[in-house]
């Protein structure tokens, strides 16, 4: 494969990425509960709405778009209650066909050099159980689990009460001295 660019996501780009990020998750989706799939589906498409507060960023190999994340500039912005003066990673997604090239670890260390410029405490993030490809990629630059900041995504997207809190998994990059208590 030629070798990929990172850069931000242009404004004629929103559909191109939602389809991606709905084709690297279809993986997921089968093995989310159907209220789940269902609404983080819907979240994930809804492009217009995350551009008010994040910016997206886009692996381009010749004009194709196969990998894109999502940077929360202020971590309050990503409504799950995370401590003031972090920032936060969402939607991290490389199309299944160019895995395995380090593209995933690129858009992560985007993310991080991000955080870092923006002076944010911490960088978070939340994934889920059988993501495992993504929870090795975080462990392996340095993030760490963050329990008391996890969810419960069938209430959270499926309106259901009573699900396992600990099935979105809460995971942060100290960076400042103050990390707020995560
Ligand atoms: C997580 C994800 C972004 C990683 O993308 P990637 O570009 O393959 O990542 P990297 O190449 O940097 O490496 C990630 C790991 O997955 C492995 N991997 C996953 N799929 C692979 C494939 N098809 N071929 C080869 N290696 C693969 C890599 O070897 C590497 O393993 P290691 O950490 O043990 O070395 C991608 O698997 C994905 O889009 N998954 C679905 C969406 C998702 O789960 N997102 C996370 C949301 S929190």
């Amino acid at each position: 494969m030629e070798t990929a660019i990172i850069r931000r996501m242009r404004e004629n780009e929103a559909e191109q990425v939602a389809d991606l990020l709905v084709r690297a998750n279809e993986e997921h989706f089968t093995t989310f509960p159907p209220s789940v799939a269902s609404g983080y589906r819907t979240e994930i498409v809804d492009m217009a709405h995350r551009r008010l507060f994040a910016d997206v960023y886009v692996a381009d190999v010749a004009g194709r778009l196969v990998g894109s994340v999502t940077y929360l500039p202020d971590a309050a912005d990503d409504g799950h209650r995370w401590p003031p003066g972090g920032a936060v990673l969402r939607l991290l997604a490389v199309d299944p066909e160019a895995r395995g090239q380090r593209l995933g670890e690129r858009l992560t260390g985007l993310c991080i050099d991000r955080a870092r410029e923006d002076r944010a405490m911490f960088l978070g993030l939340h994934t889920a159980p059988m993501m495992a490809a993504a929870r090795r990629l975080y462990e392996r630059l340095g993030f760490v689990r963050a329990p008391s900041h996890d969810f419960d995504p069938l209430a959270h997207y499926g309106g259901a009460a009573g699900g396992e809190p600990s099935w979105g998994l809460a995971y942060v990059l100290r960076l400042g001295e103050h990390t707020g208590g995560t």
